[in-house]
Parts: structure tokens; C-alpha cells; sequence
């Protein structure tokens, strides 16, 4: 079991939460609902290389790090059972590559984090997604920053936020702007299901 609250008098609680969250996930992939949708671009090359967001939250008991090999079918299935079965998909593109392209945040020996990159498409930043109980402590914005970093360090100039919602979120940590016309943008054309 991966999730943190396991006590029977609370699981209800939770199923409702994980339904709400794995919901919030598909709205953040919907077209034509009423969340606007789009791409963003971050220059990398004003980043500033700080790293102190891995010290930050080193300071409240999360560690911002990469999975290891064996971690790898214990991040998706969290992913899927926390977010969505494509997020999930995503995340396995980010944490086969070699070096990988995926971060986590942990808490107390379990996941309750993730951001990849090169998942979607080479130069995409995303998905990503921390735990509802965990948000708003700014776990978020490391994961986003520690691939940010990671994307530079390898000597991309520019990286892609996919097909987002949470437009300030971006513009506030790593001054995204939208780009102009990039809605469904590339992945408009994906096979959802075999029939
Ligand atoms: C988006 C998400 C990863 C943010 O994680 P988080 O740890 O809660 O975010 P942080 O605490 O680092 O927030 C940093 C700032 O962005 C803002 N912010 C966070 N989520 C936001 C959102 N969805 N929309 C707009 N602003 C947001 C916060 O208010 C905060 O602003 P402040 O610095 O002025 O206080 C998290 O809400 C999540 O997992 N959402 C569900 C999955 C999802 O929608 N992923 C994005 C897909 S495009």
C-alpha cells in the first residue's frame, strides 16, 4: 500500500478524494470543457541555477529526488492510482529513459509527488501532481523547478508546458507565458482507447 492514510475509519474519506483527484486530472486534459487549455514556454536561460528549493523542503521532511530502477512499477502504479492510467503512461516514457527524466517528492518513505519531463514529447515539461493532502507547501513548484534545472543543465533553451490549465501556477514559478494557438496542439490527434 503507497498511500499514506491506511486507517479503515478514514478510507472512505479517501476513495472520495482519490475519485475527486483522478477527475481533476482528466478536466486538466479535457477539451471543450470550460477550463481554458494551452501550451506555455519558459526560458530556461533565465532561470536562476538556486537550488535551495531541495533544502526548503528538505526542512519540512520532503525529499525532492529521482526514483531508482526498482522504485519504477511502485512511481507508475502511484501515479495511476493516484492521477490517471495516461499519467501514468507518461511517467513510465520519463522513468525508463537512462538518465531518467521523472522526480518525486517523499515524505516518510512514501511518494507523494511527481514531475517528468521528455514524457509527452522531447522539450515537454509534464505531467504533474502532488498528493491533495499535500498541496499549497510549495511541493509543486520544487518538482517543477527541479526539472526546470534538469532541463538546462542538459542545454535545452527553452522548455514546453503541456496542455495546461494552471496558467498562474506556471507564470508565478518559472515565468511561463502561453503560446499563442496551441490548443489541442500535439495532442489533439492521440489514440485514447483500442476499441
Ligand atoms: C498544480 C499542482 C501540482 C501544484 O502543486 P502545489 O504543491 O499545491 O503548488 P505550490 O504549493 O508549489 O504552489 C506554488 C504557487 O502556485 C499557486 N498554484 C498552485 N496550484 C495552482 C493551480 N492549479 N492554479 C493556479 N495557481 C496554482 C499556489 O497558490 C502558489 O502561489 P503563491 O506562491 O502565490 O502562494 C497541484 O495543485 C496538483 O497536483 N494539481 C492536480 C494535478 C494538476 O492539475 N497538475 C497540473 C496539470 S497541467
Amino acid at each position: 500500500m503507497h498511500h499514506f492514510f491506511t486507517k479503515p475509519d478514514i478510507l472512505s474519506k479517501l476513495v472520495l478524494k482519490k475519485n475527486r483527484t483522478e477527475q481533476g486530472a482528466r478536466r486538466c486534459r479535457k477539451r471543450g470543457g470550460e477550463k481554458r487549455m494551452a501550451d506555455m514556454l519558459v526560458k530556461l536561460y533565465h532561470l536562476n541555477w538556486d537550488a535551495g528549493f531541495i533544502s526548503e523542503q528538505a526542512q519540512q521532511g520532503v525529499c525532492i529526488r529521482k526514483p531508482v530502477g526498482p522504485e519504477k512499477h511502485v512511481v507508475i502504479d502511484w501515479v495511476r492510482a493516484n492521477f490517471s492510467a495516461g499519467w501514468a503512461s507518461e511517467v513510465d516514457v520519463a522513468i525508463s529513459r537512462v538518465p531518467g527524466t521523472c522526480f518525486m517528492a517523499v515524505k516518510a518513505d512514501q511518494f507523494i509527488g511527481f514531475a517528468c519531463y521528455d514524457a509527452t514529447a522531447l522539450g515537454f515539461f509534464g505531467p504533474i501532481g502532488v498528493h491533495e493532502t499535500f498541496r499549497g507547501r510549495r511541493i509543486g513548484s520544487a518538482l517543477l523547478r527541479a526539472c526546470m534545472l534538469d532541463m538546462k543543465l542538459k542545454g535545452y533553451g527553452y522548455a514546453i508546458i503541456g496542455d495546461t490549465t494552471a496558467f498562474a501556477f506556471y507564470e508565478k514559478t518559472v515565468g511561463a507565458v502561453e503560446i499563442a494557438d496551441s490548443t489541442p496542439g500535439i495532442y489533439g490527434s492521440r489514440v485514447k482507447h483500442n476499441k
